[in-house]
Formats: structure tokens, sequence, C-alpha cells
């Protein structure tokens, strides 16, 4: 069924295919993104549905989600990158705690609003060296998993309060077309798409749980189309992990060519996470998504794209 749908930082990486996806039905889209890290090319949004606005700004928020009347509003809007939050703890997590109870705030006030999604984060959970579960138990190791998950707890006194149907989202590392920050992906392709056979990077076995953004795309939509969530949160990862080298050698098969990887200093991280993987099968048995886009398919269609 037709839905009013305000996406908050739709602008984005996850946003652009989630916006992507929901334009193959006969939905009304609109966006909320200050484009600090977004970019409006991205998505083909009417002028007059697209609010370049900032989610810090409580009144503008009210306002704004009053006139647009949405039925469903998914909040991606965040900063995510972790060094950045690292280096900025202020404006990280005021946009992240401050901008998402300005959200939540004016959805409870707005009639129309009928489910809320929210967009967490894998980072939530402390090192694990197995598979996690909704059930795990959380403990963020840092400032960007912290705020992401004062932001669960504000959804969840949304969602007793308000009564409002509310999603909440883990999503691990997503990879795709449109990305906006410097993670290890588009670091690769952009060294090989520059012409690179020797590439520079940090560290080589961390291993990660890489989901392809238009399968993210296609869970969000089913999630929020499975009328019978009150209040649930999920994790959304491909259920796979691949090391740095995995990565690397998906690249070398797509190119047929042998890359040789050298580590620069400057690039290692003196603690990692060697392991981060998702159980998925919480998701799967709730909607029935299946991931479609294999690392290879997915990085495949990154060759050769410019970067943004
Ligand atoms: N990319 C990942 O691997 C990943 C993993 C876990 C969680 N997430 C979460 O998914 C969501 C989307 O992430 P993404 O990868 O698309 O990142 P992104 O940076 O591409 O998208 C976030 C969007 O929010 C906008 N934004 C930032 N601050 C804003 C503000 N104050 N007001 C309005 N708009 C603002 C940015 O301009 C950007 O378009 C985020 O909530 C992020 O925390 C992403």
């Amino acid at each position: 069924m037709t839905k009013r749908i305000l996406i908050t930082g739709g602008a984005g990486f996850i946003g652009s295919a989630l916006i992507k996806h929901l334009q193959e039905h006969d939905h009304s889209i609109f966006v909320i993104d200050n484009l600090s890290f977004g970019n409006k090319a991205f998505v083909a949004i009417p002028d007059d549905r697209f609010f370049e606005e900032d989610i810090r700004d409580r009144n503008r928020m009210f306002e704004l989600i009053e006139q647009i009347q949405p039925d469903w509003v998914i909040h991606l809007a965040a900063i995510h990158f972790i060094p950045y939050c690292n280096q900025h703890p202020f404006e990280s997590s005021n946009i992240n705690v401050q901008g998402t109870i300005n959200v939540l705030d004016a959805c409870k006030q707005t009639k129309s609003v009928n489910k809320v999604f929210f967009a967490s984060t894998a980072a939530v959970y402390p090192i694990y060296n197995e598979a996690v579960t909704e059930q795990h138990e959380l403990n963020p190791l840092d400032i960007y998993g912290l705020s992401k998950l004062v932001g669960e707890k504000l959804c969840s006194e949304f969602h007793l309060d308000s009564g409002i149907s509310t999603v909440i989202c883990r999503f691990f590392n997503a990879f795709g077309p449109n990305e906006t920050n410097p993670h290890l992906i588009p670091e690769i392709q952009d060294q090989i798409n520059a012409g690179k056979r020797t590439i520079n990077l940090g560290n080589l076995e961390p291993k990660r749980d890489f989901i392809h953004t238009y399968d993210m795309a296609r869970a969000v939509i089913a999630l929020m189309e499975t009328a019978d969530i009150r209040y649930d949160v999920f994790n959304l990862g491909r259920g796979i992990e691949y090391s740095v080298t995995d990565i690397v050698e998906a690249f070398e098969r797509q190119l047929e060519e042998k890359i040789t990887i050298e580590q620069e200093a400057s690039r290692i991280r003196k603690t990692d996470r060697m392991h981060l993987l998702a159980d998925v099968s919480k998701l799967k048995k709730t909607t029935g998504w299946e991931p479609q886009w294999s690392i290879d398919e997915g990085i495949k269609t990154l060759i050769h794209q410019p970067q943004t």
C-alpha cells in the first residue's frame, strides 16, 4: 500500500540505496538531510520533498514532520564514521542523541506516524569471537556505539510512551555504491581505480560482516512491511565474515589481476576487533528476507565506478 515515508539522512550511503528501492513502489518519499556527509545527487527526489535541514533544530523537526504527515519515519541521519566520532565527540553525540530525541518527539506529536525505524549498529556489541545474536550482552567500545545504544533506549521509551510501532536494526558493515565515508572497501576501490596494483592498507586480519546496501534496503523495507512488529530489535548483516585480505582477493578475482598489499604503519590501528559477525536468523525468520548480493558481485559493480 502506498505510504508517505520520511527518511532522515536519506541523501547518504544507505539512505540513497533505500530510496532507490522504495521508489520501485508507488510511495511518496520525503528526505531530511543537512548534506554534511550525503549528496543530493544520490537521490531523485523533487525539491519540494527534499528538506536540507539539521535534525538538531528541534523546532524545525516539529514543523517539518507535522507538515509532511508521514506514515513511516526511517531515521538514518547520524554521524557514524568511528574515527570522526572519536575526533568530534560533542558534535557526533549531539547529532546521534539530541537529534534522535528531536525526531522521536516530533513523531510522537504528529498523529499520522504509525511506524518508526531506527538505524543502530553492530558497534553496540563488545568484542565477541562468534556470531552475535540480538540477545548478546551490549557494551559499546566507542562513543559512536554508545551514542547509538542511547538511541536504542530512546526508541524503547518512545514506543512505551506513544504506542507507535518501532523497529531497531543493528546494521553491520555496509558496502555498495555512493559510499560517503573512507571505509575499507572504498579505500581499496579508490586505489584500484587509480590504476594501482600495489595498494597500501592497515590491519589485514580483522574480519567484518559486509552486506550490500541493496540487500540492506530490501531488509529495511521487509521490516517496515511486517505488520505485527510492535517493538523489536534485529541484526542486519550478511552472516558471513571477510578479512581485509579476503576483500582484496575478491578485487583480484574481478580484475583478473594480481594485487600486492603493502601494510602502511600510519594506517595500522593499535587495537581492533578481530571479528564482527551477525547472526541474522531472527530477521530471516520474521520477514523471509534473504541476501542476494555476494561480495564478488558487489565488488564487480564498484570497479571503475568513481567515488563521489
Ligand atoms: N555504513 C555502515 O556500514 C553503517 C553501519 C552501521 C550503522 N550505520 C548507520 O546507518 C545510518 C546511515 O549510515 P550511512 O552509512 O548511510 O552514513 P551516511 O553518512 O552516508 O548517511 C548519514 C546521512 O545523515 C546526514 N546527516 C548527518 N548529520 C545530520 C544532521 N545533523 N541533520 C540532518 N542530516 C544529517 C548526512 O548528510 C548523511 O546523508 C546511520 O545512522 C549509521 O549510523 C551505518
